[in-house]
This record gives C-alpha cells, sequence and structure tokens, in this order.
C-alpha cells in the first residue's frame, strides 16, 4: 500500500463511518473529527490505519488475554469453518461445543459441571438470571425471582442483564426496566467510609468491611424478604467503578449468607475468568464456590465470540431427568468455530503457563503503578492479576472528585484522547468516581509495566497542570 492509497483509504472509511457506523456506548458526534481506526495487532501492540503504533492495555475490551495475531487461532478456525461453519445446539450437538463444555466443567470450581452455551457476557448473565428464576419455580418456590448486585456494577445490555447493572445513568432512558433488581454497597475500600463503614478499610480494618460489605447483602435479602430473592450477581472484582477487590472474609461471608437464605450465588467473570485473575476461574483465586460462573470474552482471546454460563448439578437436577426443558438458547451459542478456537486458546494458557506468568507478575505490575501515587492526581491504585484501576482526584488528602464539568474536560476533553496520542489504548471511565483502567495481555511483564508507567506517568503530569 502507498502512502497516497492509504490516506485515500483513510478518508474514504472515515467518510462511511461517519455516514453508517453506530459505535458502541459512544456520542456518535465524536466522529465529526474522525474515528480511530485500528487495522492490525501483533502480541500486546495495535496499529490505527495511519501506521501508528500503540500499546493494547485494555486487551481490546478485557478480551484478547493470549494476545494479537496468533496465527494458529486464525488456522483453526479456518480449518473448523471449512470443516462444519455451523450448526446450533439445539437438540443436535458438535464435537466442538461438547469438548468445550467437559474442558470448561473440567476448569470449573466444585460440582460446576453443565455448560450452557451464548455468544457473549451479557447473554451468559441473561441465562443465569433466567435460570434462577425458573430453578426456584421448579423448586415449588415460585416467589423467589428477585436478584441483588452492586452499585456502579456493569453485567451487560440486554434487559435482564441492565436489572442486575448497577448503574442508574446506563438504564433511566430504558425505563421501565425488568424488574427484581436490588443494589447492595460495592467493595470499594478507597470510599469505604463515604458508604457508610467505620473504620480503615485499606488497612487494619479490612476484613471488618468484608464483612461489613456481605452484611448488606443480608440486609437487603432480609428487607426484602428470603422468599422473594432468587440470587445474588457479583463480580469476583468488580470494574466498573475502577476495579474493586473483594476484601478478605467477603466471598466466605456471601457464600454463608447465600447459604442461609437459600439464595443462589452467580460469579460474573465475563472479565475476571480466563487468566485475567491468574487463575482460569477467579472464583478459585478467592476461594468461594459459585452456584454459576458466567464467562465470555477471554475463553477465546476474541478470535471469535462465545459466552457461557456453568451451572453446579444442584441446579442441572431438575433438568436431568424427565420432560423440564430449558425454554432459552441463542443461534449462535456454541458455534462451531468458536469452541474450536476456545480449545486452541485454552491449550496456549496450558502450553505457555499464562495463569502462572500473571501470578508472578502481578506484584510488579501493581508495583510499577504504585509508583504512579506521588502525583498529585492519583488518588489510589487498585487491582489484582493483570487488572487494576487508577482513580484521579482533585484532592489527595480529602479524597474529592472532580464535578461534573471537571471530570468532562478532564476525561473527554484531555486523558483519553493524550493517553492514545503517546501511545497507550487504554480506558478513562467515569461510570463511578474518574479511573484510568488497564488489562494489558497475559503475556507481557516487568518491561512492559515500566513503558505502561511511563506513557502515564507524563500524561497524568500534563493533566495536573490543565485542572
Ligand atoms: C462483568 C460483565 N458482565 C457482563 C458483561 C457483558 O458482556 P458482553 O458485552 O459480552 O455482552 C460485561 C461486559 O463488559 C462485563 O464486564
Amino acid at each position: 500500500m502507498t502512502d497516497t492509497t492509504t490516506t485515500l483509504n483513510e478518508a474514504a472509511l472515515q467518510q462511511k463511518a461517519k455516514d453508517h457506523l453506530w459505535m458502541h456506548f459512544s456520542r456518535q458526534s465524536t466522529m465529526e473529527n474522525g474515528v480511530p481506526i485500528i487495522v492490525k495487532g501483533e502480541g500486546h501492540h495495535i496499529w490505527d490505519s495511519k501506521g501508528k503504533q500503540y500499546i493494547d492495555g485494555l486487551s481490546g475490551l478485557f478480551v484478547v488475554a493470549a494476545g494479537h495475531g496468533r496465527r494458529r487461532l486464525a488456522e483453526v478456525a479456518a480449518k473448523q469453518a471449512e470443516e462444519l461453519a455451523f450448526f446450533p445446539i439445539w437438540s443436535y450437538a458438535h464435537p466442538a461445543a461438547i469438548e468445550l463444555a467437559d474442558r470448561l466443567a473440567d476448569y470449573a470450581p466444585g460440582d460446576l459441571n453443565r455448560v450452557f452455551f451464548s455468544t457473549g457476557g451479557g447473554e451468559a448473565v441473561e441465562t443465569a438470571f433466567k435460570l434462577a428464576k425458573y430453578y426456584w419455580k421448579l423448586q415449588g418456590r415460585p416467589t423467589k425471582h428477585k436478584v441483588i448486585s452492586r452499585s456502579v456494577a456493569y453485567h451487560g445490555t440486554p434487559q435482564g442483564a441492565l436489572a442486575i447493572t448497577g448503574i442508574p445513568a446506563m438504564k433511566e432512558m430504558f425505563e421501565p426496566i425488568t424488574p427484581g433488581g436490588f443494589r447492595v454497597p460495592n467493595t470499594n475500600a478507597y470510599r469505604a467510609n463515604e458508604m457508610g463503614f467505620v473504620g480503615d478499610a485499606q488497612g487494619a480494618d479490612a476484613e471488618a468491611f468484608g464483612l461489613w460489605a456481605a452484611n448488606r447483602i443480608e440486609e437487603m435479602i432480609l428487607f426484602e424478604g428470603p422468599e422473594t430473592v432468587a440470587a445474588v450477581f457479583l463480580e469476583p472484582v468488580q470494574n466498573s467503578g475502577g476495579c474493586f477487590p473483594p476484601p478478605p472474609s467477603y466471598f466466605r461471608r456471601v457464600r454463608e449468607i447465600c447459604d442461609q437464605y437459600d439464595v443462589l450465588l452467580v460469579s460474573d467473570e465475563v472479565i475476571c475468568a480466563f487468566g485475567r485473575i491468574g487463575h482460569m476461574f477467579a472464583a478459585d483465586a478467592y476461594g468461594f464456590q459459585p452456584d454459576m460462573i458466567t464467562c465470555a470474552k477471554a475463553m477465546t482471546s476474541g478470535y471469535s465470540p462465545i459466552g457461557a454460563t456453568i451451572i453446579s448439578d444442584r441446579i442441572y437436577e431438575p433438568f436431568r431427568t424427565g420432560n423440564t426443558s430449558f425454554y432459552h438458547g441463542y443461534t449462535f451459542g456454541g458455534h462451531p468455530v468458536s469452541a474450536a478456537v476456545a480449545l486452541e486458546n485454552l491449550d496456549i494458557f496450558e502450553e505457555e503457563g499464562l495463569n502462572e506468568n500473571v501470578r508472578q507478575n502481578s506484584p510488579l505490575f501493581r508495583a510499577a503503578l504504585e509508583r504512579l501515587t506521588d502525583l498529585p492526581i492519583v488518588g489510589d491504585v487498585r487491582g489484582d492479576g493483570y487488572f487494576f484501576g487508577i482513580e484521579l482526584v482533585k484532592d489527595k488528602a480529602t479524597k474529592e472528585t472532580f464535578d461534573d464539568d471537571e471530570s468532562e474536560r478532564l476525561l473527554r476533553g484531555f486523558l483519553s484522547k493524550a493517553l492514545y496520542d503517546a501511545g497507550l489504548y487504554c480506558r478513562a471511565d467515569d461510570r463511578g468516581d474518574p479511573v484510568i483502567q488497564l488489562a494489558p495481555p497475559l503475556t507481557i511483564g516487568p518491561k512492559e509495566f515500566d513503558e505502561i508507567e511511563g506513557i502515564l506517568r507524563g500524561v497524568l503530569t500534563e493533566a495536573w497542570t490543565r485542572l
């Protein structure tokens, strides 16, 4: 491609994008100045249509765990498409879906042995929500239909999943939302006192905070009546709001509460599964046993879409024999190409020890980011595995955050673009307080951590001077 062709292509693509492409979760007006067009990926790098290289600091969207440009994943997709491009798993089956279900059941903790495929995370959550309601009806407890989740948590956009999502600004325009969703405080230790916890949640009282936050779930179950509550949906590390890991004893206490009141515990691992926290499933990282796991994104490292809800023997039991079927499914659920790619991707995980790499290097990644706390704008660095959030504040001493105007100027007006211009694709997000989110491919190590820190340091230093 000559430079002229590139330029012509770029102009034509930009015009077509402006005329016809509706971007997700974005202001269409930003297209007036052109949209960044990404054309290539290799390892932990991506390139735009002008040939500029960036570090992919977000694995696309928490997806490309094994990195870009893996020929063997492309080849396995082509081979499967040639052999059997499509067949549903409605009353029939195909080898790739069977093998993948078997593999996921092997990895999943405890008695999570049954896999219901979908095409992405939102559908996996939707599936778990419907199954929870149906399960309790089959137990002769039809009023157990409500679901509890946490403030600011994101669980997807289908109307059921949206009822579980805890971000009012994403919901108000779609009211009335599917009924039955109730919210409890999240595990934001940095702002625990603002949520009503008394003590040092980031220090000596971390465990007390874990118990306090878990007990808010019990309180909500009691407020609503245990006979009306079907399930609790929690991410092992909550993404939205900027990476809230579970405090000590949190999941132990949540499990206890769920058992006491007959409420199902769903671990939404759409982001956390497949290595993000250094394990195939993050429930293992934090030592708890969910009744269902929802997962998607990194299962194929993004080389083809798929989602799954992994279900315990107990929940599956009423469906095992007799005439009961789960009237639910998706044409493309468990797609042969995606299932074949997932199997190959999981082979890469095993062969290259990606989980081990994350476990070994996570403390170094954290340390590199924590060096940024010498900057006046960096209030908190938190996360786990290869999954971190950096909270930005106006005043470190008081933890004062930015008002709407400042947030608008800082995040949308400056930071996202400045980070990108400086060669780092990541996310500046203000669904809760303003944070920069990082979730790079699981293949990187100390050299790249330093590079990421360097870029962040430059841009955050400049951001401060612009306030
Ligand atoms: C925790 C969680 N659940 C569900 C979803 C929805 O997944 P999808 O976008 O694949 O529908 C997401 C997406 O980011 C997520 O982070």
